[in-house]
């Protein structure tokens, strides 16, 4: 067992592949081992867990519950997308008043965190706020006050006299949490460690932490937008890929309590190119705007553009719509975006863009009642996708009761496709 991030190897290698640490790997007596691991998935077991819940309920939708006292937690994020706020927030937000979260500042100092604090009406006196960039004072400091909830903001900031380098390097940024997150364990509280990245993930750090931690949540937007999405990438004590939805106003986040609403606004324009589709996000349902523009092209190499979904799935969608419907393409500029800062991952929005970019190229707009889901391969067929019903309930509760897929339920409501062959007779006919 790698002794650094507890990774599981057959035999001795003297680098792990899993943290890249050398030395690190112990053989474990098999006995000691198998006991060992009894009394972990014991301990893990969900519903035995004791957790502090706080009165922001998309953050305990996202962690699964709450905060597991004993974890180490890691937000990542672009500088300047609302981590501080929402920590700060979180800090006045503990139900469990015993619980007095000590908020721990690399970048402010404690008085200006308390003039943040004020600006956003959080209730300063249910927590305490320090500035401190040196872990082995933060720990003495952590001795004293004994809190449950710590938060490091941020952990870039930090360094200890026992590693090398300078406050942001891969060794101090492994020094400070494992020194942090030993304290943590050691004395049943949860520490949240904030950790800045870079849209083109220059700066390592975080990304290094992953495996150290128990529980990684990825704060995200557009900057030019007010959405914002915590996103939980992993979670040892619950769901991963769930998301809570906030909105950035004058003062600070506010929970987004209906994010369909939200995203799909009542009266979207009557245009060619918008199609809804019902995105899902961990356990719920999302209802989202994807638009697509297609123009004459006076470049070489046509520009296609993409916000809030994965370039390389254009590429294939768009190759397949030039060889079944024979349309010529290469020609043409492509944009899509999926309104309102939104990352789409799974592949049930492909026949929505294949519909989006079809009512741009015919210039037929879809009514507002319809919606489009499924599947899309090389071959043009469109497959069914995953947790129908849930979806069809989701769009029906904002009266849009039709629906382009394919899919074995038998529904009035149901406009079938299983190919991509027939999506423009049906946008002709609709
Ligand atoms: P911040 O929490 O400091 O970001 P991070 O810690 O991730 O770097 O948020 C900073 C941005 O949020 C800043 O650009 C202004 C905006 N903001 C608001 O729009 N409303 C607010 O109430 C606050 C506090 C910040
Ligand atoms: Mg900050």
């Amino acid at each position: 067992m790698c002794s650094e991030c507890q990774a599981i190897f057959t035999q001795w290698l003297g680098k792990c592949s899993s943290c890249g640490e050398w030395n690190t790997i112990v053989e474990q007596g098999i006995v000691a081992q198998s006991s060992s691991l009894l009394m972990h998935t014991e301990s893990l077991d969900t519903h035995t867990i004791s957790r502090f819940t706080t009165t922001i309920n998309e953050f305990n939708q996202v962690t699964g519950g709450g905060l597991v006292p004993g974890s180490v937690i890691l937000i990542g994020g672009e500088p300047g997308i609302g981590k501080s706020t929402l920590l700060l927030q979180l800090c006045a937000s503990m139900i469990d008043k015993t619980c007095r979260p000590l908020y721990i500042s690399g970048e402010e100092s404690a008085q200006q965190v308390s003039v943040r604090a004020q600006r956003l009406a959080v209730n300063t006196t249910l927590f305490d706020a320090a500035f401190g960039t040196q872990a082995d004072t933060i720990i003495q400091l952590l001795n004293t006050l004994k809190p449950k909830l710590i938060i490091i903001d941020s952990i870039q900031t930090l360094s200890s006299t026992q590693a090398d380098g300078q406050a942001g390097s891969p060794n101090q940024i492994k020094m400070c949490s494992s020194i942090l997150g030993k304290w943590a364990k050691d004395n049943h509280a949860c520490i949240i460690l904030v950790g800045h990245i870079t849209k083109d993930g220059s700066l390592a750090g975080p990304k290094l932490l992953e495996h150290m931690v128990d529980v990684v949540l990825y704060f995200e937007g557009e900057r030019s937008g007010s959405a914002r999405i915590l996103k939980s990438i992993k979670n040892r004590y619950g769901p991963t890929d769930e998301v809570g939805i906030f909105q950035m106003n004058d003062n600070g986040l506010e929970e987004v309590l209906d994010p369909s609403k939200f995203f799909l606004q009542n009266n979207r324009p009557l245009a060619a190119g918008i199609v809804t589709f019902p995105a899902l996000e961990g356990t719920r349902v999302i209802l989202l705007e994807i638009q697509a523009l297609i123009v004459d092209s006076y470049t070489q190499i046509p520009k296609r553009s993409v916000v809030g979904w994965d370039p390389n799935r254009l590429y294939m969608i768009a190759a397949v719509i030039e060889n079944k419907l024979k349309i010529r393409l290469g020609q043409k500029e492509i944009y899509i975006n999926v309104v309102g800062g939104m990352r789409i991952q799974e592949p049930a929005v492909d026949l929505a863009v294949v519909v989006a970019l079809l009512s741009a190229y015919l210039k037929i707009a879809l009514p507002r009642e319809i919606a489009v889901f499924g599947e899309i391969g090389l071959a043009g067929e469109v497959r069914s996708a995953t947790r129908e019903s849930s979806r069809l309930r989701e769009l029906a509760k904002f009266g849009i009761n039709r629906v382009i897929t394919c899919t074995n339920i038998i529904s009035q409501s149901i406009i079938p496709c299983n190919t991509i062959n027939t999506c423009i007779s049906l946008l002709k006919n609709l």
